[in-house]
């Protein structure tokens, strides 16, 4: 889908079908002579709740008349909702061409979610079906176009929301992926075309054998049980002219996670597929800022393994050794992410990070707590989780801070060695496992982004089924944050 920005007015755009959103209080604002949309208004056809729908035929266009409640509460959000409201009813009348009449006085994060909610919402998750969509009856149309209009110039706010939704699309195409076909070498190959296509962007790739070569037992461990090559995916964007800290992005990429020796159970094991997703939003984010040309200095560590069971395979009650000399005794091997995040920390470290964010699908506990709403937060220094906070909520992307404490800390400390992956007591293990986190992010403010339970299947209705590309927005636009 096409999205381009216009001053023209609705009807003089081209599209077959004009969206109008409607405020409560607030009439329609550019009504057609004969004042046929207000009439549907008046009739009760229409109605401003959000995300009511009403459609009318008039000088020879499709109008779609879109509830949009109380202007106070109009914000981003509720604009990816209504967009994928009437993009769903757009695509069952058949339209190709849709513009979307974009309200006076309303915040570039409004006009953004109109192209983000139409975009994302349009994404497809069964392109590999014979017959996508169900059979020919019940296929909608696919929208071509999407043309936003406005009084104003909103070509700016388009343009940027664009390459951020084509970032996110991106990522959750990944996410989608099987993992007999993402594997960590084919998501390395997605870093080497990005950079193949993005100027301003270098990439290194570590295998299993540099990896051993670096001290990263840790990592290394969990990738012995597969026969598949992991990867250490360095991506850095060094721009001329770039202010404020070094920020470092590190991404767990588990493109499987069956739990390895200490294995799951079969019931719902093929979601572990989606144990890639931070990796896939870091990934993807990191191009959209140098797409987008923001002036900071990135680097991206995405640590891409599979954690499978075999004879090769790190066992229950192995010692092993971070790049750091940090002891590990794996006292369950599903604990997994935070044995590749604590090199891929120590990694960015060692890159020169002065701020660090990781974003991992790292527990269970974290969708207990939290469900599919808000990822959990976990900060090392107050300004540092202020600033991470504030770009979650100006992106839309909600998280919750979650604590940190010495007595949690204490939970990781090991018998056998300096820490275990995995505390005998059952409780509180989001938090243990940000507590193993922590430790290896040393003294370098940190914030940890737990999206287990957001970064697939969240519910939100213009994402659909499968990834979310969570993350995406709020990390692009944490970065432009850091640079302004
Ligand atoms: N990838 C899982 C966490 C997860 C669970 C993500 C469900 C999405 C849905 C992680 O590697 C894991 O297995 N964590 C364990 C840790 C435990 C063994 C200490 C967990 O949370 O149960
Ligand atoms: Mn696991
Ligand atoms: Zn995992």
């Amino acid at each position: 889908m096409h999205v381009t920005a216009t001053t023209t007015a609705p009807a003089e755009s081209g599209a077959d079908t004009i969206a109008v959103g409607v405020f409560s209080g607030e009439g329609v604002a550019h009504d057609l002579e004969g004042g046929a949309l207000g009439a549907l208004l008046d009739a009760g056809e229409a109605r401003t709740r959000f995300r009511h729908l009403a459609v009318a035929h008039a000088d020879g266009l499709r109008w779609i008349l879109v509830g949009l409640g109380d202007r106070e509460a109009f914000d981003g959000e509720r604009a990816r909702l209504a967009a994928h409201a009437v993009r769903v009813r757009a695509a069952e009348l058949g339209t190709l061409i849709l513009c979307w009449e974009i309200p006076h006085h309303v915040g570039a994060d409004v006009v953004a979610g109109r192209g983000e909610g139409t975009r994302q919402s349009a994404h497809r998750v069964d392109r590999v079906k014979a017959e996508p969509g169900g059979g020919e009856d019940e296929r909608p149309a696919q929208l071509e176009h999407l043309i936003l209009s406005a009084h104003h110039d909103v070509a700016d706010a388009g343009a940027r929301a664009a390459a951020i939704t084509e970032a996110q699309n991106a990522a959750r195409d990944l996410q989608n992926r099987p993992a007999n076909d993402l594997t960590p070498t084919a998501l390395a190959d997605r870093a080497a075309e990005i950079v193949a296509t993005v100027p301003g962007l270098s990439l290194h790739v570590a295998g299993r054998e540099e990896l051993e070569g670096l001290g990263m037992g840790s990592f290394a461990a969990v990738a012995q049980g597969s026969a598949q090559e992991p990867a250490m995916i360095v991506l850095r964007h060094e721009p001329g002219g770039a202010r404020g800290p070094v920020l470092a992005i590190v991404g767990k990429a588990v493109t499987f996670d069956s739990g390895g020796i200490s294995i799951k159970p079969a019931g719902g094991m093929a979601d572990m597929k989606f144990d890639m997703s931070g990796g896939a939003a870091a990934l993807e984010a990191t191009a959209a800022i140098a797409r987008l040309g923001v002036p900071l200095r990135v680097i991206t560590v995405i640590g891409a393994t599979e954690n499978l069971p075999s004879g090769t395979a790190v066992k229950p009650g192995d010692i092993v050794r971070a790049m750091d000399g940090t002891t590990i005794q794996v006292d369950n091997t599903d604990a997994e992410g935070r044995m590749v995040l604590a090199d891929c920390l120590l990694h960015a470290r060692a890159l020169g990070a002065e701020r660090i964010i990781d974003l991992a699908t790292l527990t269970g506990g974290i969708i207990t707590a939290l469900g599919s709403v808000y990822a959990g937060g976990f900060f090392s220094d107050e300004d540092w989780a202020q600033t991470v906070l504030g770009a979650a909520r100006a992106a839309g992307e909600p998280v919750w801070r979650m604590p940190l404490h010495e007595r949690y800390a204490e939970a990781v400390k090991g018998r056998y060695a300096d820490l275990t992956n995995a505390p005998a007591e059952r409780k509180a293990q989001a938090i243990t496992a940000a507590e193993f986190l922590h430790h290896f992010a040393g003294d370098v403010p940190w914030a940890h982004l737990d999206i287990a339970g957001v970064a697939n299947d969240s519910g939100l209705s213009y994402m659909g089924h499968g990834g979310a590309g969570w993350g995406v927005r709020l990390l692009v636009t944490l970065a432009e944050s850091l640079a302004s």
